[in-house]
């Protein structure tokens, strides 16, 4: 009777240690799946979107042309449908159409280092649900930074109207989406809007953008890869301590060159970015912009 109940009580007080703080315990499990190396046809495969991803940094009159250097140059042809945003307000975004790749890129500008610091290290971070307005049946229990609801609402109907276009226009049945946090949600956003395609995402230094429902949504409707270079502080930022959770789907480029993948939510291994750069000091933020297998991120 007493071994019975002191093992009750062991397990109510384990219930409710798992439950204050789920994440963390979880986050210490190592994940069993293995990491693996991508190999060099698979890492290439991902350049044309790293191009993509650093023109969304470039002015819209200049992707609306496609003549915005180095980044335009290195798709040649790209035909542009539409651009967008101020670099203020709003994030820079351009859509348009890659025949050789079959496929409609949606490019939304990454933040620069100085400008997102003070958003992701702020303490008070305030999560919110997603407007179902713009997420029609999205669960009341995903929440989000409310900066990055803010942000990717603002561009949110005029890039969905783009995205039509070009898919009736070119007849694409397939949609990519580059960039970073927006670009995430925008992975949430389109599906719920758009039919018969099929989407994914492909995005550089993604901070956390959401809650576990968040992330759990991602990993059973996002085809994602989140791309994090070597020690670049962004992508452990905002802490988990805060509620933040990764989806699944990092490649996580090493010292070495190599790109790895890392399976599962927050991998907390040392060849993962949970691991390599347990706290902010840790990191490099020069790291943050690049290279993505040559690439810088920037216009
Ligand atoms: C790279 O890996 C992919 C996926 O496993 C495989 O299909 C492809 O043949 C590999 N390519 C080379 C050059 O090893
Ligand atoms: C940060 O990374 C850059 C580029 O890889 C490197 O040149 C620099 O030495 C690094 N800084 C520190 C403090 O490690």
């Amino acid at each position: 009777m007493l071994a019975r109940s002191v093992s009750c009580l062991v397990l109510v007080a384990f219930a409710a240690v798992a439950q204050a703080a789920p994440r963390d315990f979880a986050a210490q499990q190592p994940i069993r799946t293995p990491i693996r190396a991508l190999n060099d046809s698979q890492i290439s495969a991902f350049r044309p979107y790293a191009f993509y991803a650093s023109a969304g940094y470039c002015s819209p009159p200049t992707t609306l042309q496609w003549d915005c250097g180095t980044n335009c140059e290195a798709t040649p042809s790209f035909i542009p449908v539409a651009s967008g945003g101020d670099s203020d307000n709003v994030q820079f975004w351009y859509v348009g159409y890659d025949p050789s790749l079959k496929t409609v890129i949606i490019s939304h500008q990454g933040t620069k280092f100085d400008e997102i610091e003070p958003v992701l290290t702020d303490v008070d971070i305030v999560m919110t649900t997603l407007r179902p307005s713009l997420f029609p049946g999205i669960s009341p229990l995903v929440e989000v930074h409310s900066g990055f609801a803010d942000a990717q609402s603002k561009a949110a109907r005029q890039v969905l109207a783009a995205v039509q276009t070009s898919l009736s226009l070119y007849g694409a049945k397939q949609v990519t989406m580059v960039g970073a946090a927006i670009a995430l949600l925008d992975s949430v956003f389109l599906p719920k809007h758009i039919s018969g395609v099929s989407f994914k995402t492909v995005v550089y230094g993604l901070p956390r953008v959401g809650n576990q429902h968040f992330a759990d949504y991602v990993d059973a409707h996002v085809t994602l890869t989140h791309i994090n270079n070597e020690q670049d502080p962004v992508p452990i930022l905002p802490g988990m301590y805060l509620g933040f959770v990764h989806p699944s789907g990092e490649v996580h480029i090493q010292d070495s060159g190599m790109w790895l993948q890392c399976p599962g939510q927050d991998n907390p291994s040392t060849e993962c970015i949970v691991g390599d750069v347990p706290e902010f000091g840790d990191g490099n933020v020069t790291d943050h912009d690049g290279p993505y297998d040559g690439v810088e991120m920037g216009c």
